[in-house]
Formats: structure tokens, sequence, C-alpha cells
């Protein structure tokens, strides 16, 4: 697992719970501090509520080494990434990875929205590329978008479908084009919600109230644009907005002032709202 932020420590936890052992890399160690302490604090629900004891917590967060150097991936079967969403730095990141590891291991990206067929390009074995797309949280959303890339083989697919389902997840099948289908669907409404609290139609709580109330979504598009993170969803915006070259993807300039406050919602502690 490369990249310990809100999606890498969640894919690891999910990966260890699932009895695989996991490596996770992070060029920051003290973010990698804070994967453990939240992996081992979100395990802890589950002890709490009687579904876990202390022990098998305690063997899962066991099954996690945290490093900081990619190289810990040479004995890897398959590499999932999770760094930032930019794709110069997933592609030298690729680049990288090609070098490092066996020749038959695995490079998935969890990219939000980033062409896999780009990525991929990065690398000598463009058929071992593929998107495995993780949902926020991850130990608690069944969904994994699986993203075939042009040069993607079917024997990746395979063995990607088969590892999701081991992490109790269900795959869904989609080509690459930018944002696949999650955040195609997803990230016009976050943006139309904050050119909603942007044009002054409504405050912030009834923006996400009406949402909630009235069409049943857990969190409102705010609260949500928070957790994933302002600029995961600024990126995600910006590579709608050029790969279809079409102004209805532009972002919220609001959205734009906050990420160039480092605003970025939860994980900073500061975004529609305080954390
Ligand atoms: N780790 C482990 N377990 C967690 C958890 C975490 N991080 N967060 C919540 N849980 C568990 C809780 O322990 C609880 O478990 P039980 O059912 O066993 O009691 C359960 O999940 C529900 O949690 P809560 O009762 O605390 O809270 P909730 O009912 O409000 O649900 C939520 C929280 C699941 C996050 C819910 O608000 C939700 O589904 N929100 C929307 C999430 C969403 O839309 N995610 C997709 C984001 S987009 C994306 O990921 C793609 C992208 O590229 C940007
Ligand atoms: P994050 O900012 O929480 O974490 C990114 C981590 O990557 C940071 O800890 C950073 O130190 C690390 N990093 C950066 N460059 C690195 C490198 N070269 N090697 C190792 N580590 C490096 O981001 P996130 O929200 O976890 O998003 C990660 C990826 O997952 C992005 O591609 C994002 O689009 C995608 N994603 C995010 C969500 C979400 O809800 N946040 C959901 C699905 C997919």
């Amino acid at each position: 697992m490369i990249g310990g932020g809100t999606m890498g420590n969640g894919i690891a936890h999910t990966a260890a719970a699932s009895g695989f052992d996991v490596t996770l890399v992070d060029i920051d160690a003290s973010i990698l501090q804070r994967a453990v302490s939240t992996i081992t604090a979100n395990l802890q629900r589950g002890v709490d509520k009687g579904k876990m004891t202390a022990e098998e917590r305690d063997a899962v967060v066991g099954r996690i080494r945290p490093v900081t150097d990619v190289q810990a991936a040479a004995d890897a079967d398959i590499v999932i990434e999770a760094i930032i969403e930019n794709t110069e730095a997933k592609s030298k990141l690729f680049a990288t990875l090609d070098q490092v590891t066996k020749p038959d291991c695995i490079l998935a990206s969890n990219t939000s929205s980033i062409s896999i067929t780009r990525i991929a390009a990065a690398t000598k074995r463009p058929d071992k590329v593929i998107g495995m797309h993780f949902m926020n949280p991850v130990p608690v959303m069944t969904l994994v978008e699986v993203i075939r890339g042009i040069a993607t083989s079917d024997e990746t697919w395979q063995r990607v479908e088969d590892l999701s389902k081991r992490m109790g997840k269900t795959p869904i099948e989609v080509n690459d084009y930018p944002g696949f289908i999650s955040n195609r669907v997803l990230m016009p409404m976050i943006n139309e919600a904050i050119f909603t609290l942007y044009e002054g139609v409504a405050t912030r709580e009834a923006i996400d109230g009406v949402m909630k109330l009235g069409m049943n979504h857990p969190m409102g598009p705010l609260t949500l644009a928070d957790f994933i993170g302002l600029d995961v969803c600024l990126a995600i915006l910006r590579v709608l907005e050029q790969g279809f070259g079409d102004p209805k993807y532009r972002p919220c300039p609001l959205l734009v002032k906050m990420v160039d406050a480092g605003w970025l919602g939860k994980k900073s502690g500061r975004g529609f709202y305080q954390y």
C-alpha cells in the first residue's frame, strides 16, 4: 500500500483485516504513525461492539508494516497506490514501482479520476496496471470501482476482481474515462452544492439538510466534501474539466479559494465546517 492518508489507511486496514500481510509506505513518517493509530481506533469500534476481540484487533494491526522506503515493495504481489491526486506524481511513482517490483506484480491505482491508461504508460507493463478505486470510509463501503486501462489484460482484471471479493468488496467494472462513473456523477453534485453556498442561496446547514432529509443521503454534500478532502475534490474537478474540455465541470471559485487557504476539510481541521 503506497500512501497512508485518508484512503491508504482504510485500504491497509481492510486488507489486513482480510488476512493479508500489508506493507504501508508513506514519504511522511508522521502520517504513518497517524495511520496506525487511526486503524487501531477504527478496529476498536468492532471491539467495543463485541464483534472482535482485543487480540484480533492487535493481530490485524500486527499484519501492517509501516515504512518510508518504497523499495519495501520488492516482495509485493500487488501494489495499491493512494498518493496525492496528481498525474505527474503518480506517473513518477509508477515508473519507480516498475523498477522496484517483481515482474508479475500488479500495479493498481486508487485514483479518483486520473487516466489509468496514462499512468500505465509510465511503466513497461501496462497490461498489469489497473484502477482499484475504493470508497471512503474503506472498511464500511462495499464498492470497488475497477477501471480497465486501454492495455489492461483480462488476467489482471480477474486477479483484481478476485482480490476485491477476498477483501469483502463488490467490484464493478468501468472503462477508462475521466472520473470513471463515481466521480463523474458525484463531483458535479458536490460542486453545484458549493455554488449554491457561494451564490448565497442558503446556509451550509440548509444545503446539507435538504439533501439529507429530502434525498436520504447519509451526509449532505458539503459535509461529504469535507470528508473526502477539498483538495481531492478540486483535483477531480480539474481532471473532469480538462479531460472532457467542457466548462460545465469548472470548479466553484469558493472551492479554489478554500484549498488555497489550506482549508482541506476534516483532515486539516477546517473546511465548510470546523473539526
Ligand atoms: N472505519 C471503520 N468503521 C467505520 C468507520 C471507519 N472509518 N466509519 C464508520 N464506521 C462504522 C461504524 O462503526 C458503524 O458500524 P456498525 O454498523 O457496526 O455500528 C457504521 O460504520 C456506521 O457508522 P456510524 O454509526 O458512526 O455513522 P453513520 O451511520 O453516520 O455512517 C458513514 C457513517 C458510513 C460514513 C455514512 O455517513 C456514509 O455512508 N456517508 C457517505 C459516505 C460516502 O458517500 N462515501 C463515498 C465518498 S466518495 C469516494 O470515496 C470516492 C472518491 O473518489 C472521492
Ligand atoms: P491524502 O492527502 O489523505 O493522502 C495522500 C498521502 O500520500 C499523504 O499521506 C502523502 O504523504 C502521501 N504521499 C504523497 N506522495 C507520496 C509518494 N511519492 N510516496 C508515498 N507516499 C506519498 O489523500 P487521500 O484522500 O488518501 O487520497 C489518495 C488517493 O485516493 C487520491 O488519488 C484520491 O483521489 C483517491 N481517493 C480519495 C478518496 C477520498 O474520499 N479522500 C476516495 C477515493 C479515492
